[in-house]
């Protein structure tokens, strides 16, 4: 008999140690009841649109997914955190290189910030680059005075308020995955050509910000960062060489809302026999369709991506240990991470039975937070928005709740933009009800503009630093 190859030999045992999830293919959701679908008036052109899709090249590859799974376990056991941002809702229209540029460029400023000032590692995983589907509490919606189907997002429709522009149209599937294709090709060469050189942390700071009071705070940090550099290299450290000064990662990440794109995404990868939803990184599940009996439970306990759960205040902590089980039975650090979004009023006595009782049942999760969505209000103008000081509540209540259960506040999950956008009130240069609507240009929900986004970082970084 032929001597086995190395390599088999190795992919064997690679194989022989994945779990693969019983009863469970990438079909099997179909007979589970699936909240928030579109409903397809043409049945064959969606079978159609996701057979191209299915045809096309995965967006992102098995073994960057393990990569990010590894650095959430790090989250998970207390040494690492983990910063998850950007749109509520991609656009099809906002879609240039510029508007994506922006968006790194604050999230890379976030990151460095949370970095310098509490000294652990930062995960950076971007709601972009898939984000296009949004679950509404409504199947319809007001526009003026008329009863229109809801905006689901552009990869299912249309905001013009009329009929036709409301009716999904299954070729935005399409659209969205080469979109997605398009943003993760910019994404990759931003943070691997250049661009997110540590060397360049002053550059990353935009005029708008920098004449501001966060913005110099950010300049004072940048400015002692680089010194910091200039004396390793006057150590005789060879900062060249460096890879990790040079360059980063940044994961994509999506709400895993419309299965049948999610399903046609999903390949076997080659090497563990493992199945992945290769259309992000990491996919999470929303506070409208976590129900354990359904669809999107089902089919994102199959794949080997790590997954996120949004946990709002009517989860029991008996429903969250179920969900552990569901989605994480073999307790693997990094696979399962609960975003909590409570409410700044609630979260504090909502969330600390829950972190006790994963925490008794020896649960390795990650807790992140994400103070936006049970904070927005209508303003006097009837535009969605949020607090600034909403915002940092929630987190400081989640902060102390973590405090006191003796768990690690590992994150946080927030919606921004790159922009000079007057979307949520607040924050240093204080927006007030009146600018809303000087730039109100978000599709969905009201996000942080870069002054506030960087604010918010030096606040977070300051009370998990104190509160330690
Ligand atoms: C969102 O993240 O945009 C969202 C809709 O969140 P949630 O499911 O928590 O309401
Ligand atoms: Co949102």
């Amino acid at each position: 008999m032929a001597a086995e190859s190395a390599q088999t030999v190795c992919v064997r045992s690679l194989k022989d140690e994945v779990d693969m999830p019983k009863n469970w293919t990438k079909s099997t959701w179909q007979s589970f009841p699936a909240a928030q679908q579109p409903d397809w008036p043409d049945a064959g052109a969606l079978d159609r649109a996701l057979k191209q899709i299915e045809s096309y090249p995965p967006l992102v590859f098995a073994g960057e997914a393990r990569t990010l799974l590894a650095s959430l376990g790090q989250v998970a056991n207390g040494n690492a955190f983990l910063l998850q941002a950007g749109d509520c809702a991609e656009s099809f229209e906002e879609f240039t290189a510029v508007n994506i540029r922006e968006k790194l460029r604050v999230i890379l400023q976030m990151a460095v910030v949370l970095t310098y000032s509490m000294g652990v590692p930062v995960v950076k995983v971007g709601r972009i680059a898939g984000q296009f589907a949004k679950p509404r509490s409504s199947a319809t919606e007001k526009v003026g005075s008329r009863e229109l189907p809801s905006f689901r997002g552009h990869m299912v429709n249309d905001p013009a308020a009329h009929e036709d522009a409301r009716t999904p149209d299954p070729q935005r599937l399409v659209q969205a995955y080469h979109q997605s294709a398009s943003t993760l090709n910019l994404l990759r060469a931003f943070t691997k050509g250049g661009f997110a050189d540590l060397s360049r942390v002053h550059a990353w700071n935009q005029e708008f910000v920098s004449t501001s009071a966060e913005g110099q705070r950010y300049e004072q940090m940048a400015a002692e960062i680089e010194r910091a550099l200039a004396f390793m290299r006057a150590c005789g450290v060879d900062t060249e060489s460096h890879s990790a000064l040079h360059e980063v990662d940044v994961f994509t990440s999506h709400e895993a809302l419309i299965l049948g794109y999610e399903e046609a995404l999903t390949r076997q990868d080659s090497l563990t026999g493992q199945w992945y939803d290769c259309s992000a990184h990491m996919l999470w599940i929303g506070e409208r369709t976590r129900q354990l009996d359904g669809a999107h439970i089902e089919f994102l306990r199959g794949v080997g991506n790590p997954i996120g759960v949004k946990i709002g205040p009517s989860a029991t902590a008996d429903y969250v240990l179920s969900l552990c089980e569901a989605l994480n039975p073999k307790r693997v650090p990094g696979r399962l991470t609960l975003i909590s979004r409570m409410g700044a009023d609630k979260v504090e006595a909502s969330l600390r039975p829950l972190l006790r009782a994963v925490r008794d049942a020896g649960h390795p999760v990650v807790w992140i937070c994400d103070p936006m969505h049970a904070n927005t209000f209508a303003a006097t103008n009837g535009r969605k928005t949020r607090h600034f000081d909403d915002i940092l509540r929630e987190i400081v209540g989640f902060v102390s709740a973590h405090r006191a259960e003796n768990t690690w506040p590992g994150g946080i999950h927030i919606e921004l933009t790159g922009e000079n956008v007057t979307e949520c009130l607040g924050g240093v240069e204080a927006v007030s009800q009146d600018d809303l609507d000087v730039r109100y240009e978000t599709v969905c929900d009201p996000r942080l503009n870069a002054r506030q986004s960087i604010d918010l970082a030096f606040q977070v970084a300051d009370l998990i630093r104190t509160t330690k």
